[in-house]
């Protein structure tokens, strides 16, 4: 959004192009050390943001390591870089596909800050909250089993997870299925590509929230297919906007904590959303990926549960509960879609991570995992009361969490800076050690809206969390004196 006329942006672009050429000719040799981001910028007349977020670029993408403290230097060795054969203008290389050609399109993702000591990276997880006692004794007893000959995986997954998953989902989310209509996925992005590609053609529409989930938004619109952005608020989806579109074939909702705004969709507007399913004959997503973070209440049914027609298909990850490194997930599929996603599954990947989803059953039928999600929450309602008390303390007045009572994550609205200083509070706090994360990246529409950023927890421990958030004050009061006039009046 107005990122092309945005100066700094351009002078930003300039910086990386130059400094990547002479990293490429080797003008600049590797280990070499680079000149210091404040001297860099009083030579070239540029802010020191600027600086710093050329060097993050190239060092996110190998080229320059840097650490917190030192100097920049060239990466050793040197990225290897792809030999480019010259092209005959009259022998152009073959073209990517149409579907390959929206992918190259799309804008790249970036959500790591790798030089930031406290990261408010959302997604992330503390490693030392996995059950990693647990988790190695099954795991040896998973390995010293004879295992049967069946060289691979069937694309539906190992039978002992699906039964266990089977009675998780009973127990904990008011979700009943049959095993057959469970199918395991690497992580819920691949249970996504699968939805897209099976269901959505060039010409159709998918309904999607606003701000959203941008990597199911890629799936989605890799496709072709084109979005119909739906505002979200303090219940949800704003179901009453759902548009009366020939072309919409989905819906792809986050009802148990709106992605990122963090509302839990109400009772009436999932009757209303299903019913516009019915009469759209349109298939709903429902991606549960944080359903088991409730604080204070019981985690709300999802809407699957009250999916009479079987339009709902749910989506659950164990990325949050255990890992993201573990690329576990599932769908549950209405029993029409089954056949067909099993195979699309068996292209992908035939499904081989057989031993992790053995141990992941047998410590579901234990009870280990459950207590383990018992323990966790505990945990995570620890940092979440740290976070509250943190902007409470470090901000008083000038910044408000939304979304916090569920989920990993809250989202700090800024009433008295605009989305446009996002950007600098981002690389400021980077410049601190401090890595945040602007939320207008998530929205698909444009609009006015005042600074918010979304602040994970789940990754920090309570001491990091105040000090990132004391020092976050600094940078908000920084950005502030840089003088935007307020969006919204101060009361
Ligand atoms: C809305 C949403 N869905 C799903 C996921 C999890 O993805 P995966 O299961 O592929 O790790 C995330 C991760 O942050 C998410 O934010």
């Amino acid at each position: 959004m107005g990122q092309l006329s945005n100066p700094r942006r351009g002078a930003e672009r300039r910086l990386y192009t130059q400094l990547r050429a002479q990293i490429e000719d080797g003008t600049l040799a590797p280990d070499a050390k680079l000149p210091s981001t404040r001297a860099l910028a009083e030579t070239l007349g540029v802010s020191r943001t600027t600086v710093t977020a050329a060097y993050e670029q190239l060092a996110a993408e190998g080229f320059v390591v840097t650490a917190v403290g030192k100097a920049a230097r060239v990466a050793t060795p040197a990225v290897a870089l792809p030999v480019v054969a010259t092209v005959p203008r009259d022998n152009p290389p073959p073209a990517l596909s149409r579907y390959g050609q929206r992918v190259a399109a799309l804008k790249p993702y970036h959500m790591v800050s790798p030089t930031a000591r406290i990261d408010f990276r959302y997604g992330a997880v503390a490693s030392r909250d996995f059950p990693a006692l647990g988790w190695n004794r099954a795991y040896r007893a998973e390995l010293i089993k004879r295992q049967p000959t069946r060289p691979n995986g069937q694309p539906e997954g190992e039978a002992a997870l699906r039964q266990a998953l089977q009675g998780y989902l009973r127990r904990a989310r008011g979700l009943t299925c049959d095993t057959e209509q469970l199918l395991v996925v690497h992580g819920s992005q691949q249970g996504l590509d699968l939805c897209a590609r099976l269901l959505l053609n060039p010409d159709d529409a998918f309904i999607f929230e606003d701000p959203g989930y941008r990597m199911a938004r890629y799936c989605f619109e890799a496709t072709g297919a084109t979005a119909l952005p739906i505002p979200v608020d303090a219940s949800g989806l704003q179901t009453q906007r759902l548009p009366d579109d020939p072309r919409a074939r989905l819906a792809y909702v986050t009802p148990s904590h709106q992605f990122p705004m963090g509302a839990v969709l109400s009772i009436a507007r999932r009757v209303e959303l299903l019913n516009w399913a019915s009469r759209h004959r349109a298939w709903i997503i429902e991606d549960d990926y944080g359903g088991e973070f409730r604080y204070g209440q019981r985690p709300i049914d999802a809407l699957q549960s009250m999916d009479a027609e079987a339009r709902v298909i749910y989506v659950g990850t164990f990325s949050k509960a255990l890992s993201p490194q573990l690329r576990l997930g599932y769908l549950v599929l209405p029993r029409e879609l089954v056949g067909v996603f099993r195979e699309a599954k068996r292209l992908t990947d035939r499904n081989e991570t057989r031993w992790e989803q053995n141990v992941l059953a047998s410590l579901i039928d234990s009870g280990a995992y459950e207590r383990h999600l018992r323990r966790l929450r505990r945990d995570n309602e620890g940092r979440r009361k740290a976070l509250l008390d943190a902007v409470d303390h470090h901000l008083p007045g000038l910044g408000k969490l939304e979304g916090m009572a569920a989920g990993l994550h809250g989202v700090l609205l800024l009433p008295h800076l605009h989305e446009r200083d996002e950007d600098a509070l981002q690389a400021m706090a980077l410049e601190r050690g401090i890595g945040v994360y602007p939320l207008s990246p998530l929205f698909t529409t444009q609009g006015e809206r005042p600074a918010s950023l979304i602040l994970g927890y789940a990754g920090l421990t309570v001491q990091q969390i105040d000090e990132g958030i004391r020092i976050l004050a600094q940078v908000i009061r920084e950005v502030m004196a840089a003088a935007h006039p307020p969006l919204i009046p101060q009361s």
